[in-house]
């Protein structure tokens, strides 16, 4: 896998903006679920407040109002009413409402674990409401539990045995622990519950829903930047980039950059083609100069040759394809230091040169035994002058025949 820093632009973009896609996805969903849960805790506790205050309500007026009417019916003891009532005002809902006690009358009324618990912890001090979600079978479910007090109407039934109405003692006997209760004890609590996911139906709230809408809004944000940025940033960078990997494969120094804008791009893009402009001029002059420098020496009447360090000729003039013996293409790339009898000095004197900035027979004439490839020598005079470019030496040798022999 290629390095972070290796990759091109473009892809880095993507990548970094698909993190940024992901983060604020990621946020998102955790703010809307936090934001849901609470709603949805809200809306829970709200409803099932005024299930309980309804009941409890219920009771009270009824356990006020009675006298002895439940001796005859049943259905107008105030606990019986009250659930009734209760069933009715939550049918149609996914609430689930009940009264318990821990010393309770009727067996459906009995608690359960959670339930009982909570019985517990309101006997033991004094509380209002309380609520949580907890998972029971693996089902997370809403419990609210608001519990009730004994008043001194309720004693009427739940107080003394003895003071108890006949049809209360009928049905529960001496000594059963439903009775004898304190004034301001707890007697029991109304019990509501929902399934969370009763819940979430309920309020109509959709989690995946909320969050298809936020990824493909922030996705349209992205898309829309990423192409922003790509046309105002990328691509001009790319289009720079890949001109001056152009320009110097082919050497060609014409190509030109459409200025698109004035902002840094476009000052790097005018900046560019102004480079290209010099650079063009430049070489144009060096070509120019170069070609005036070879017409002037192929009108010497002597032998002229340019060498590097190596003593390897680049360029040579006709005299020169004469005096050697060989055609131009031959004699580019010869070493010029084969054809002198005391080759081995002068090179020495070369290296010397380049060591000490002066000396070796440069800015000299000097006499030299010429060997050309034909096996014929010549005495020649050298004139050997350096010149330097681009870090380089290049030395020029003027050869002029002495005699021929
Ligand atoms: C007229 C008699 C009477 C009065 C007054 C009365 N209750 Fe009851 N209560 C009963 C009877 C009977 C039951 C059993 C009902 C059943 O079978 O579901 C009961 C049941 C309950 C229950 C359910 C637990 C259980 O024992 O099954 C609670 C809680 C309760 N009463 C609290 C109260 C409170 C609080 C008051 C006063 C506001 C009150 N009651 C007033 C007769 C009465």
């Amino acid at each position: 896998m290629p390095r972070f820093r290796d990759l091109h632009i473009s892809t880095k973009f993507n990548i970094i903006m698909s993190l940024l896609l992901i983060v604020l996805f990621l946020a998102a969903a955790f703010m809307t679920y936090r934001r849901q849960q609470a709603l949805i805790l809200k809306v829970a506790v709200d409803n099932a407040r005024s299930f309980a205050r309804q009941i409890i309500e219920t009771r009270d007026y009824m356990s006020s109002v009675v006298r002895g009417e439940p001796e005859k019916n049943y259905a107008l003891v105030p606990q019986v009413v009250a659930t009734r009532v209760a069933k009715r005002i939550t049918s149609g809902s996914k609430y689930y409402v009940r009264q318990v006690s821990l010393r309770y009358r009727n067996p459906e009324n009995r608690p359960d674990d959670y339930e009982t618990a909570q019985l517990r912890i309101f006997a033991s001090k004094d509380g209002g409401e309380t609520y949580r979600v907890i998972k029971v079978r693996g089902q997370e479910a809403f419990r609210y539990m608001l519990p009730m007090v004994a008043e001194k109407s309720c004693l009427e039934c739940h107080g003394d045995y003895d003071s108890a109405p006949p049809f209360v003692r009928a049905l529960f006997p001496r000594g059963h622990f439903s009775f004898n209760y304190k004034l301001g004890e707890v007697i029991g609590a109304v019990s509501v519950t929902i399934p969370m996911a009763d819940l979430y139906r309920e309020i109509g709230t959709n989690l995946e829903l909320e969050l298809l809408y936020r990824a493909v809004i922030f996705f349209i944000i992205i898309l829309i930047m990423g192409t922003l940025i790509r046309r105002t940033v990328i691509n001009p960078v790319t289009l720079v980039s890949a001109t001056i990997t152009r320009v110097t494969r082919t050497g060609r120094f014409d190509e030109r950059i459409p200025q698109k804008s004035n902002d840094e791009l476009g000052q790097l893009v005018g900046t560019f083609n102004a480079m290209m402009e010099e650079l063009e001029h430049k070489t144009l002059q060096q070509q120019e100069s170069e070609e005036r420098y070879r017409g002037m020496i192929e009108m010497a009447h002597s032998a002229i040759v340019t060498f590097l360090e190596d003593g390897k000729i680049v360029i040579a003039n006709q005299e020169a394809e004469r005096l050697f013996g060989l055609s131009r293409q031959d004699l580019l790339g010869e070493i010029i230091y084969g054809f002198l009898m005391d080759g081995s000095d002068v090179e020495k004197g070369i290296r010397k040169f380049l060591q000490e900035g002066h000396g070796g027979g440069v800015g000299e004439t000097t006499f030299h035994h010429f060997q050309d490839r034909r096996g014929g020598t010549t005495s020649v005079e050298i004139a050997l002058s350096a010149s330097r470019a681009a870090q380089k030496t290049m030395f020029t040798a003027i050869l002029r025949e002495v005699s021929r022999s």
